[in-house]
Formats: C-alpha cells, structure tokens, sequence
C-alpha cells in the first residue's frame, strides 16, 4: 500500500550533500549520517510543524532535562529498496503507536500521528540515495524525542524536540551467539520501563552485558526480576524457544518490549502448517528439562536490527547447554518469510508494507 502525504513537511536541500562520497554498501552501523534530519520541537504546550533540515548537530544548554534526569525515548525501524528501486516500510503505524505509549510512560506529551507518519516517509523519501539495495541493507530510522528545557529540577520538561535521522545499514551476520541466562542483574521490573522505548533501559545493560562478554557470552537472556525464573527477552530482543515443533514465547507484559519483529514472527508462524506457536511464560527448568530430554531443538532472538539472531548454547548456573543445529530450522524458515514480505519479494497477505516511493 502506498503511503500518503498527509501533511506537507517543508524541506531545506542542504548544498553539501556528502553521499557521493560515502560508500553505502560499507557502512560501520550507527556511524554514517545523511544529509537531512527531521527535527519538530514542542514549546508553549504544542507540538511545532516538522521540518526537514540539512543535518547537523543541536545546540542545546547543559541545563536540558534529558543529560540529568534521561526523559528520552526512541524508535528502531528500517527502510528497504527493492529490485526495482520501490521504497517501503514495514509495519510502520506499529512503531507509532509504540513511540506515544513510550512517550505517555516518561511524562513527554503524545506526538500527532500525520507529524511521525510523514515525517518518516518525508525523510527517508529525501533520503532515498542513501538506501542500500539487496537482502539484508536498508536505512536504518531512529525517531526519537529529548527533553530540552533548561532547568536542573528534577520534573517533566515543558519543552521537547522530535526528531529522525536515518543512517544506511549493511547485512550483518553474527557467528554463533552464545548466550548466559541472567541470575543477579534485571532489565526491568514490573510497574517500570520495560516495556517502553526509553533510553536508560539500554544504558542500564551495558554493564552487566559487558561482565557477560568477558566471560565469553554474547548476549544475556533476562528474567523475571524476582525469581530470575522465567525466561524474558535476549539482548535486545524478544526471544523464542522451539520445543518439537512448537514456538514458546512469553506473553508481552510491564517487563517485556513488545516488539514488532516478534508479532510478524508469531502471525507467519501460526500460519505454517508444521509450526504450532505458544505464548506463554516459560522458565529456565523447562528449558533444561526440554534440553535434556532432546525436545529443544532452537533459540533464537527477534528485533528490527538483526531480524532473527540464532543462539547456538545457553549458560545457567555455570553450567552450558550447546544447541545442535537442526537442518529443518525455524529460525532459517521465518527469517526468509519475513525478508520477503519486507524487500517485497513475496505477496504481503498481511498487509505489512507500506510504500514509501
Ligand atoms: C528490549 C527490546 N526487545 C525487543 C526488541 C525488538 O523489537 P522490534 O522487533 O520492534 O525491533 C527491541 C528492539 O527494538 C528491544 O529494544
């Protein structure tokens, strides 16, 4: 379905433009800017007209409520080109609706849905010599909003700025990911933030993700934050376990991202004949049980980024549990489906691609 221009965003053409010179099919992730940024500020109790502008950096006090107290929240989405250089989007309304419930839970006012909607579309329109073609590249989105009033008091900010900036990404593929259940530290906790896009939840993993990695994990699977039981989400990822031929994810809650990968993941699946799909809570003896028994055949994470991250063994107290690789794999299977559906290779019967240009 084509998207339409709902309200119209004015654009300034910044006269440097930079992607001749920038090898788009070679970028370090998160690291190469393109020329134009949206930016939509909220001041006198109402969210401004967007604007596409040339990027470059804000000029903001130290004062801003958002290097103090973190009232910041954020999208991830992606744009992909198609073979006939067709621009799409993939269930974008989702990450609408998500952003303002991110919003509501930090206190920052509801953005209006035609300023997200067309402002994505508008900017990665702009942008469309920026996008990488083939499986795997896209333009990545990242829309979010910062709290800018000057002020050290430790309360909601009355001003804000919005803005999107999208940066060309490459395939990535990860070796085998080896993962360690968390037993001490949590990503959320219920009545929290978990299941909001805010800043500080990431911040808040770096460090036990770093004591992982050195010793020697990749990612960490979260539990519950009071009995370290039931097994929640990988990374930054939701994440799913296949016993036989069932699909066991845990049912989105205070502490669990509802991410958009991981719904998509759930209708394709329950639409395959040889996939049964269960959501429901399961823990970390289950999983050791089914890992004994031989009834655990996959693992593996679900997010905008990576799409669909196998996870070859799990550690739990001290003790590994190595996964073998299964020829008939679900990962493989609704990882494929899903990159049709998004670079418009098959027919989307689910109505998740919107067309940007
Ligand atoms: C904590 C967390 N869980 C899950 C996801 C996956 O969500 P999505 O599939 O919408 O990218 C993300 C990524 O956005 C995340 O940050």
């Amino acid at each position: 379905m084509m998207m339409s221009e709902t309200i119209t965003i004015p654009v300034t053409q910044n006269p440097n433009t930079n992607y001749q010179n920038i090898d788009i099919y070679n970028c370090p992730f998160g690291k190469i800017h393109t020329d134009h940024m949206l930016i939509c500020d909220y001041k006198d109790g109402a969210w401004q007209m967007p604007k596409i502008v040339p990027f470059k950096n804000f000029e903001m006090s130290p004062f801003s409520r958002v290097f103090h107290y973190g009232q910041a929240i954020f999208e991830g989405m992606k744009a992909y080109k198609d073979e006939q250089d067709a621009v799409w989007l993939f269930r974008p309304h989702d990450n609408f609706t998500r952003f303002n419930s991110s919003a509501k839970r930090m206190a920052i006012p509801e953005l209006p849905e035609e300023y997200f909607m067309e402002g994505v579309r508008k900017l990665v329109a702009t942008e469309k010599n920026w996008i990488p073609k083939g499986f795997g590249n896209s333009l990545y989105i990242r829309p979010f909003i910062i709290a800018t009033e000057q002020g050290i008091l430790a309360a909601p900010s009355s001003d804000y700025r919005f803005a999107v900036i999208v940066a060309p990404a490459n395939a990535y593929y990860y070796n085998d990911v080896n993962v360690v259940v968390a037993e001490r530290y949590s990503r959320a906790a219920n009545g929290g933030v978990g299941a909001a896009k805010v800043a500080g939840n990431y911040g808040a993993q770096f460090y036990p993700t770093q004591l992982a990695i050195k010793e020697g994990y990749q990612q960490i699977i979260w539990t519950d934050d009071i009995e370290h039981k039931y097994l929640e989400e990988s990374g930054t990822m939701n994440v799913f376990f296949r016993i036989n031929d069932t699909l066991i994810t845990a049912p989105t809650s205070d502490r669990i991202l509802d991410g958009v990968t991981r719904k998509s993941v759930l209708k394709i699946a329950e639409n395959l004949e040889r996939m049964n799909v269960e959501v429901r809570p399961i823990t970390i003896d289950e999983l050791k049980a089914a890992h004994e028994d031989g009834s655990l055949k996959e693992i593996f994470g679900t997010g905008t980024a990576a799409v669909i991250t196998p996870i070859a063994s799990f550690s739990h107290e001290n003790k590994a549990y190595k996964l073998n690789k299964q020829a008939d794999s679900f990962a493989v299977k609704l990882k494929q489906d899903l990159l049709n559906i998004q670079y418009n290779i098959t027919k989307d019967t689910f109505g998740w691609r919107k067309k940007v240009l």
